[in-house]
């Protein structure tokens, strides 16, 4: 499928799904995880057992959380975002499903009502024992290694960052309103996303067997490129400038 034929499709859908991963970040200066340079070829993840288990990998969780904080106090969203948000202006977006920490969908103006945040965020911290929040700001600033990770000053627990980590259980809410517009989508679009990590990536295969047309959008190929009826490989701001040429030409 050409992307002039994917734009007219586009246009005329009513019930539009966005499925982003951190490749929607990196034009605003955010790393992706599994590209050269990203985040897990300098960081570890912190397994969420090993986190409650010992000091070391709370300090570890820390360590990557401030740096990030510091990266986030910068970033702004991107092409990619915003054109998600035109959608929902024009009243076609049925959802976006999010797999990115990072809030730039938020920020870019996607409402609360259509995202769904599947591993959490970086821009909330909480006390695993009394769920009370913190804003990171309140917590960052006062933080740096060598100090004593920090804890509730409710309870006494532990803090830690409102994302998901690995082998942390998935927000139950969000699973379901993610299952539901994956089988209510009639064009379910992948952006930025390598589709290897489970159970996230089932969405794009539910929307596909629920009768979606499936998109991807990737620099790099995914495992699910043969199931798409179309894929684009090539940078997402690029992709989205030239999709806005296909609808300004098409009548
Ligand atoms: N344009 C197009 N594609 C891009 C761009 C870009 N500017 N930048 C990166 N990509 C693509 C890469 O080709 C890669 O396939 O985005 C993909 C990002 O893949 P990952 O780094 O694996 O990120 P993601 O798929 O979001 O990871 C899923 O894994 O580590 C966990 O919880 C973490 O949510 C994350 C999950």
């Amino acid at each position: 499928m050409l992307i002039a034929e994917f734009a007219a499709r586009l246009r005329d859908s009513r019930a539009l799904v966005f499925f982003t991963g951190a490749g929607i970040s990196t034009e605003s200066g955010v790393p992706d995880f599994r590209s050269p340079g990203g985040v897990w070829t300098k960081y570890q993840p912190v397994l969420f057992q090993d986190f409650l288990a010992g000091e070391a990998a709370r300090v570890q969780h820390w360590q990557l959380k401030k740096a990030t904080y510091e990266l986030f106090k910068t970033v702004k969203p991107n092409v990619g975002h915003y054109a998600i948000c035109e959608f929902e202006q024009r009243g076609q977006l049925l959802g976006l499903i999010t797999q990115n920490i990072d809030g730039l969908h938020k920020i870019a103006g996607t409402s609360e009502a259509k995202l769904v945040e599947l591993h959490g965020t970086d821009r909330l911290v909480t006390c695993l024992t009394c769920a009370k929040a913190y804003q990171p700001a309140d917590i960052y600033e006062k933080w740096h290694e060598g100090l004593a990770i920090p804890t509730c000053d409710v309870c006494g627990g532990f803090l830690k960052s409102a994302n998901v980590s690995f082998g942390q259980s998935m927000p139950v809410e969000a699973m379901q309103r993610a299952q539901l517009w994956s089988e209510q989508a009639d064009i379910f679009v992948v952006v930025g996303s390598s589709l290897q990590v489970q159970p996230a990536a089932s969405f794009p295969v539910i929307a596909k067997r629920s009768g979606a047309l499936l998109a991807i959008v990737n620099r790099d190929p995914t495992p699910l490129d043969d199931l798409a009826d179309f894929v684009h490989n090539g940078a997402i701001g690029d992709f989205f400038s030239r999709l806005r040429g296909c609808r300004s030409t098409v009548k």
